[in-house]
């Protein structure tokens, strides 16, 4: 939090809204949808890979403000198990995006200690994305700020397949498989971000209303933010706005709020008056 400030000047309106932030109650781990490149291309009559284009600045400006903020995890959905079916010079032209990005953004990543892993199938993805991809990770492996995960040929289900998988194949490994149980414990330590925590805050741009097959098991109790906003005009300024509308929330992970009121007597009283209507059986 300390570092965004520094690097805001007093007065400007994201040093306004960051100084509204409360910094004990910041997300460990922030996901986000980035969605609406391609509207954002059609509403200026470009070609879709415009949008795209226009998307990798909102990357590089959210990924470092969430490391100077202090978060601890940041995961971006870049393209999806299903985005195969796009036409085949639109998923060229993103792994060209994506290789620019890696080789541009390196300083960048090692100046702010963020240490990037792709997650998500990546033996797919064409070889050249793949050891550009491996080299970036290498290289920030040791930086020990923010985690950037850039989710890549990913999907929920597939994921959880993945992981179901991995726990039957060290349980055969092990000559255990007779004994096995699986437990949610066991399931999250095998998924893709075994190591972070649950994402507390999920952001969606462009407006659509779903999860698209995005962290599925991972997002149970994350908060949501959608907004219209197409993701190549995503900017630091509502990046902050939803860390604040998420600290403004009562996260109550299905319970109720430490605050509320103690009534056990009231309920007993409720439910005598439940037991006069309902026959004991
Ligand atoms: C969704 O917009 C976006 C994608 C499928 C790709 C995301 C890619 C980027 C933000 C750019 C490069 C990323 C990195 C990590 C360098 P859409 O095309 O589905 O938009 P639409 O719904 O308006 O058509």
């Amino acid at each position: 939090m300390k570092r965004l400030l520094e690097a805001l000047s007093p007065g400007e309106r994201d040093w306004r809204v960051a100084t509204q932030l409360n910094p004990t109650r910041l997300p460990a781990h922030i996901a986000i949808i980035m969605d609406g490149n391609g509207r954002w291309a059609r509403q200026r009559n470009y070609p879709r890979l415009m949008g795209h284009k226009a998307g990798v600045d909102p990357v590089r400006e959210v990924a470092e403000t969430c490391a100077q903020l202090g978060i601890e995890a940041l995961t971006l959905y870049a393209f999806s198990v299903e985005n195969w079916k796009r036409p085949r010079h639109e998923i060229e032209g993103l792994w060209r995006l994506l290789r620019i990005y890696l080789r541009r953004e390196l300083p960048n990543l090692m100046r702010n200690g963020i240490r990037l892993v792709a997650i998500g199938r990546l033996e797919s993805l064409p070889e050249a994305v793949q050891r550009e991809l491996e080299s970036v990770m290498n290289r920030t492996a040791q930086n020990r700020g923010m985690r950037l995960n850039l989710a890549i040929n990913y999907g929920g289900r597939a994921e959880l397949v993945d992981a179901v998988n991995a726990i039957l194949d060290n349980a055969r490994l092990e000559g255990n498989l007779d004994s096995l149980t699986v437990t949610e414990q066991s399931v999250s330590s095998h998924l893709y971000t075994a190591e972070l925590k649950d994402p507390d805050l999920l952001i969606r741009t462009s407006g659509e209303m779903r999860v698209s097959n995005f962290l599925l098991w991972q997002i149970a109790y994350s908060e949501l933010y959608i907004t219209d906003t197409l993701w190549p005009d995503f900017s630091r300024t509502e990046l902050l706005e939803a860390i604040l509308e998420y600290q403004n929330r009562d996260r109550r992970f299905g319970g109720v709020l430490a605050s509320a009121p103690a009534l056990a007597e009231e309920t007993s009283l409720i439910l005598e008056e439940e037991a006069l209507e309902l026959p004991l059986a």
